[in-house]
């Protein structure tokens, strides 16, 4: 469905292309907040849109700290080559809570026209959109592009770097799987998110996880020992238990799971290594896809918004809309999780 979309969508763009008539001659593109796979992708797609469409290309580095520090840079398209398949990102990434200063924000408006730069494209989570819209509120062009591992952003179904995260945790989760049967383990998962549940519903279906416990899928301690204990009982080979990250110790969980249910019990904080690595497919596509959009957007005067993927189709939403989205809490998914585990 995806796939389809992107050639309509292409299509839509072809004939917006023809009507644009706004002068565009120079858009910088940076990285920002936690680095997500497909980020490389997304500025690849920006760079090559932006050069194919005539308009000098700029990068900043280190996100908005970089843009403050003026550490700007004019690129070509060889800049691009051989990084749609690398994880991390190749500008950088920065936190800058530093930004949310009004002064800070109009030093790097200042940044940006010292280089004639008619519009910024920032990829990066809903901090990043924060602080783009904080330029966009000052006079700067901006678009926004969603990246982050988390999921967190309700403007669109998926971030960037998402897919090539669960993909991640899959294998793990896999592995840890294989070792925990031979043993008749339990093992507990920490998995990333922030506070967002994603990562922990998402891997949880795909790797049958026995529980799960989420913000949107709290922690009930009965419940989690009388089904271990249940499955203990029944000869179980191993039991999975997702958890995701800041909701409570998984290693105290693990020493209660041990001490209440008879099963040995293994934890594992995935942490990092959930952000690293190729992105997979999915994400480069996606990163593409909203790399292209975010240039057809400056080029339609179409700023101070962020690309979206909303039902397998490619669009923009203001970006204080897009902030003041509530929380998606996928009932659909909770529900399923509940339905089979
Ligand atoms: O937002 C991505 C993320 O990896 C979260 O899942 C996690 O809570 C956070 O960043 C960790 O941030 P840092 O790398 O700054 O410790």
């Amino acid at each position: 469905m995806f796939y389809a979309n992107l050639f309509i969508y292409k299509y839509i763009n072809a004939i917006i292309d023809s009507k644009g008539d706004i002068m565009v001659r120079k858009v910088a593109v940076l990285t920002s907040g936690g680095d997500a796979p497909g980020m490389n992708a997304a500025v690849r797609a920006v760079i090559r849109a932006g050069l194919y469409n005539g308009i000098e290309m700029y990068v900043v580095y280190d996100g908005f700290k970089g843009l403050y520090e003026g550490d700007i840079h004019q690129v070509n398209k060889d800049f691009t080559q051989d990084i749609i398949n690398r994880g991390g990102t190749i500008l950088r990434s920065s936190r800058f809570p530093e930004f949310k200063n009004p002064e800070i924000v109009e030093k790097a408006k200042q940044r940006l026209s010292d280089f004639d730069i008619d519009a910024l494209v920032g990829i990066g989570g809903d901090g990043t959109f924060r602080g783009l819209n904080d330029l966009s509120k000052v006079g700067v062009k901006v678009v926004g592009i969603p990246a982050s591992i988390d999921n967190d952003v309700s403007s669109t179904d998926f971030t960037i770097g998402f897919m090539t995260a669960l993909n991640t945790i899959c294998d793990c989760v896999d592995k840890i799987k294989d070792t925990s049967t031979s043993h008749q383990k339990c093992s507990v998962i920490e998995v990333m998110g922030r506070h967002c549940g994603d990562l922990a519903v998402y891997s949880s279906i795909a790797e049958a996880a026995e529980l799960t416990v989420t913000e949107d899928h709290p922690y009930d301690e009965a419940h989690i020992m009388k089904k271990l204990r249940r499955l203990k009982s029944q000869q179980k080979g191993h039991a999975i238990v997702v958890v995701s990250e800041n909701l409570l110790d998984v290693r105290e969980l693990a020493k209660k799971i041990q001490a209440e249910t008879g099963f040995d019990t293994n934890v594992e904080i995935l942490g990092h290594l959930q952000r690293g690595g190729a992105p997979c497919a999915y994400d480069r596509i996606l990163a593409s896809t909203m790399g292209s959009e975010s240039i057809h957007a400056i080029l339609n005067d179409n700023t101070g918004v962020v690309t979206c993927l909303r039902q397998s189709k490619i669009t923009t939403m203001k970006i204080e809309e897009a902030l003041a989205l509530p929380r998606d809490t996928h009932e659909a998914s909770l529900a399923l999780i509940n339905e089979l585990q």
